[in-house]
């Protein structure tokens, strides 16, 4: 089963966000343009490059929505036009520059659904000089929040679930960010500007940003909301903002603060994160001040919340001396195996000849050596 299909009809019916990159490709876009689609999906941003003039464009997607691209370009017209190239965007070339590079990798909070990595990359080598980045800024913005029931989620581990402790999992919970969708009415303050990044400058791989808010109405702090402003065009904003009635169909994401606190209006409110966008963590500092004085301050971070087994951690050691398991050693096969001559056959029926006691049958040995195959061999 796989729901990733009904993952992209969530995309298109997003009518605010299709507008909005429409618009700003027709902005971007010039007749006769090159334009590299990055994480293309069903290609509906490269078609809408199209519709605009584009003349060329290489759609870069590293799932099996390649295929139905192709065939959503041939309904409609665009196969001509289109270049296909399956794979991860930092692992595969294009022929030429784009005069415009176009994604929606921006995630919840701006950040984490790697737009800084790919971003990073694709303008070093896909976009020609003076080229057009897609968005071309990102803002990230936070407001303290007031949410009960999203902080219930820290707390449920307290609370003895299936009469036992589960006390432990608290810490792992609080740690960590919630996508949700964030109300107007759950905010405690006017949100700030906490970072902003110019797709079209080297971004730093880890940053620290700050802002300082005051709270404008009486209420109890859970936490930090954070969404994005993305600049698309020189006219066109996407926002996934709770405070905006054009907010695209995206979540925000609610970064708890344990414990929460009641603060009156005029309260400040000192935020500070540490972001690596690459990693994908995050740590956030909250300190509160009513007229000068203390009222909480707090220290959560993603490194406390990752999950990551002992093993693991042994594995990630420099001093760690690595041997391969059974499985390790058929993957080798597998590579050996594909020396230029052998047909996937010849590969599969050695493969399972030299390991028949990992593989209970030829068909599972297949799709072993098809998981090799289809990532590492052209
Ligand atoms: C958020 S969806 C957007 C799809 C489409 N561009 C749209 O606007 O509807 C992201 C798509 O990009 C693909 N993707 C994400 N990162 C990628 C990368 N670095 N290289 C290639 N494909 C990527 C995912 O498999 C997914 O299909």
């Amino acid at each position: 089963m796989s729901l990733t299909v009904d993952e992209h009809r969530q995309y298109l019916s997003d009518a605010v966000r299709i507008e909005a990159f429409r618009a700003a490709i027709h902005e971007a876009v010039r007749p006769g343009d090159v334009v590299v689609d990055l994480g293309s999906g069903t290609g509906i941003l490269g078609f809408l490059a199209c519709q605009a003039g584009a003349s060329r464009v290489y759609s870069i997607e590293g799932g099996g929505m390649i295929e139905l691209a192709r065939a959503l370009a041939r309904a409609n017209g665009f196969e001509s036009r289109i270049t296909y190239r399956p794979g991860h965007s930092m692992h595969i070339t294009v022929p030429e520059r784009a005069d415009v590079v176009i994604a929606d990798q921006i995630g919840h909070f701006g950040f984490d659904a790697g737009i800084w990595e790919y971003f990073a990359d694709a303008r070093q080598r896909f976009l020609r000089e003076g080229g057009t980045m897609v968005p071309r800024t990102v803002a990230l913005l936070v407001a303290p929040v007031e949410a009960p029931d999203l902080f219930a989620r820290v707390e449920f581990w307290s609370a003895r679930p299936a009469g036992l402790d589960f006390s432990p999992a608290r810490e792992w919970a609080r740690n960590t960010g919630y996508p949700t969708h964030l109300s107007a009415t759950q905010l405690l303050s006017d949100p700030a500007t906490i970072a902003r990044a110019d797709m079209r400058e080297t971004l730093a791989e880890a940053f620290q940003a700050q802002a300082s808010v005051r709270v404008a109405r009486p209420g109890m702090l859970h936490g930090i909301g954070g969404w994005f402003e993305a600049q698309l065009s020189e006219s066109v904003t996407l926002t996934n903002s709770p405070l905006s009635a054009r907010r695209i169909n995206r979540r925000n994401v609610f970064f708890p603060l344990d414990a929460p606190v009641a603060v009156l209006p005029g309260d400040a409110i000192a935020i500070g994160m540490h972001i690596n966008p690459v990693e994908t963590v995050i740590a956030w500092r909250a300190h509160v001040t009513r007229k000068g004085d203390v009222v909480a301050t707090y220290r959560h971070s993603t490194w406390s919340g990752m999950l990551i087994s002992r093993e693991d951690l042994r594995r990630m050691r420099p001093g760690f001396v690595p041997t391969l398991t059974p499985r390790g050693v058929a993957r080798q096969t597998v590579l050996e195996l594909c020396d230029g001559r052998r047909a996937l056959a010849d590969v599969e029926r050695e493969t399972y000849a030299r390991h028949r006691d990992l593989f209970a049958s030829a068909d599972e040995a297949t799709a072993f050596v098809a998981e090799v195959v289809t990532r590492y061999s052209d």
